[in-house]
């Protein structure tokens, strides 16, 4: 698995500081230069520095180089501020570099009630460190030589110590489930099939409070979970309903329960799809790996609630085994499904799931999955959908979004949309025609989501990176740590009690 990194809090004053690196804005930068004797050289690279680009000068000693990233007039909208992260975040990947002290919080930052605190502006810091320090190598037949950034400090001014302290503890326990998800995801499938997926489940048994459990085809038979293994018909290896538990709350306090897809590989089965870019299905299991990853940031940062994480693992195959367009299967729930096509799968497993899911008395129910094409086209790689029978819950899910940079927008679940799922034969058809696409699964789902507090994530196109980048994201693991750590801070506004 990746390397750590490992940040701390820095107090005291940057130029007395000995590390690699320095990350400060010009100001505190030039400040820093004086009192090396070395002004006249930075301000001379700055100078030579093209616009907009983060600036390196070589210091001569304790400091070995400063790392000025360009800020602009203050205060910096969020969107700058996190764009001015990145970019420096990124330089700081960038160089030969084993330490550094990064200087933000000498940044203004306004938000929507005011300024923005140290807590957000480290936090922010370091979730941009935590996406440009991660490489996957697993795969690679030669380590790479140098050493990453492992150690990072980021400076608190006088009076923010606590909370730059906390969001470092937050942070640091954000990018152990960010990694977490993202090794998992990218992981070849090859690998990463279901019994894979559950034995790195079983590792985060490693964390005080967690306990990983794992259903086999046989148990799930037993259960009638009829559904979920009309999908898993055509491969050869078996299906896990991987259940990993976290308890940080009294035993009475109900569960938060995240649902994940996850298709370690889907062809599309006999309704199987194009040649191109089909590698990428093995990202299909995204939404099993952020639901894991949430558990494992939950569970490293000790957050005082109960939290499990219903991993629905199997692999899409066509065979002679595989399901057919034109069966009908009976899900958990008694309602039956006629499947129209094999490659709307998500839906098959994730009904069960949530079926399944119930037995835990949840206080709310979130399920995450790279669930349809359709929702690439509605929103683009930039926000994740949600879908959802519970209002305050939606709105408390983009809230988090919007704390975390990793946002979500809200989508309908309208009743006029079921009846495009209408089937001749069963009590319901698995898919609802071309219009809608991502509306009309969620519509699917919602059946199958009665009685408890629930949303849905189609997290389709912000999961993973096509292309040159190609990649997991771990998105939307920072939403919903978000959201864990929201509802420790204001559990008046999002009510413990029974679902509606
Ligand atoms: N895993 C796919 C959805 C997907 C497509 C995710 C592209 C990421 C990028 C899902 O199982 C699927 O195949 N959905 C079908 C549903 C259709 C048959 C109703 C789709 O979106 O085409
Ligand atoms: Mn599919
Ligand atoms: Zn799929």
């Amino acid at each position: 698995m990746a390397s750590i990194m490992r940040c701390s809090t820095k107090t005291g004053s940057p130029a007395e500081f000995t590390t690699d690196c320095l990350v400060a804005g010009r100001e505190r930068a030039l400040e820093v230069a004086e009192s090396f004797d070395a002004r006249a050289l930075v301000e001379q690279c700055l100078a030579q520095a093209p616009e907009n680009a983060p600036t390196v000068a070589a210091l001569p000693g304790r400091i070995k180089t400063l790392l000025v990233p360009p800020v602009g007039r203050q205060p910096l909208s969020e969107a700058q501020f996190r764009k001015c992260a990145a970019q420096a975040a990124t330089a700081l990947a960038a160089l030969r570099v084993t330490s550094a002290v990064w200087c933000l919080n000498d940044i203004k930052v306004a938000g929507a009630n005011g300024q923005r605190d140290a807590y957000w502006k480290t936090r922010t810091g370091l979730a941009a460190l935590s996406t440009a320090a991660y490489r996957y190598h697993e795969q690679k037949s030669k380590a790479p030589k140098r050493r990453p950034l492992s150690r990072v400090a980021i400076h608190a001014g006088p009076g923010e110590r606590n909370q730059v302290a906390l969001a470092v503890r937050h942070g640091n326990a954000l990018d152990a489930g960010l990694r977490f998800a993202r090794d998992l995801a990218n992981a070849p499938p090859n690998v990463c099939n279901p019994a894979w997926l559950a034995a790195q489940a079983n590792t985060l048994a490693a964390h005080a409070g967690v306990t990983v459990e794992t259903l086999d085809e046989a148990e799930m038979e037993a259960l009638g979970m009829g559904a979920f293994l009309s999908v898993t018909r055509g491969s050869d290896a078996p299906a896990k309903l991987i259940v990993a538990r976290y308890q940080g709350a009294g035993e009475s306090d109900a569960p938060v329960v995240f649902v994940g897809k996850g298709v370690t590989f889907d062809t599309g089965g006999i309704s199987l799809k194009p040649g191109a870019a089909m590698d990428e299905m093995k990202f299909d299991m995204c939404g099993a790996a952020t639901a894991a990853g949430a558990l494992k940031a939950a569970a490293v940062a000790e957050l005082p609630i109960n939290l499990i994480a219903i991993l629905a693992a199997a692999e899409n195959m066509p065979s002679g085994n595989a399901s057919r367009p034109g069966d009908i299967v009976t899900t958990l729930s008694g309602q039956t499904v006629e499947i129209l096509n094999t490659d709307a799968e998500g839906r098959l497993l994730l009904c069960d799931a949530l079926t399944f899911a119930k037995r835990y008395k949840p206080a709310v129910v979130v399920d995450v999955a790279t669930l349809t094409g359709a929702c690439v086209i509605a929103l683009g790689a930039h926000a994740s959908a949600v879908f959802a029978n519970d209002d305050a819950l939606s709105a408390a899910l983009i809230a988090a979004g919007a704390t975390s940079g990793d946002r979500a927008w809200p989508m309908p679940l309208w009743e006029d949309y079921q009846a495009q799922l209408d089937s001749n034969f069963a009590d319901v058809a698995n898919i609802g025609g071309r219009p809608a696409g991502a509306i009309t699964a969620a519509c699917f789902l919602s059946r199958f989501a009665k009685g408890f507090k629930w949303a849905h994530m189609d997290v389709a196109g912000t999961a993973y990176r096509g292309g040159k980048a190609k990649g997991a994201t771990g998105r939307p693991t920072p939403l919903l740590f978000q959201y864990l750590l929201d509802r420790i801070a204001s559990p008046a506004a999002v009510p413990k009690r029974k679902a509606p």
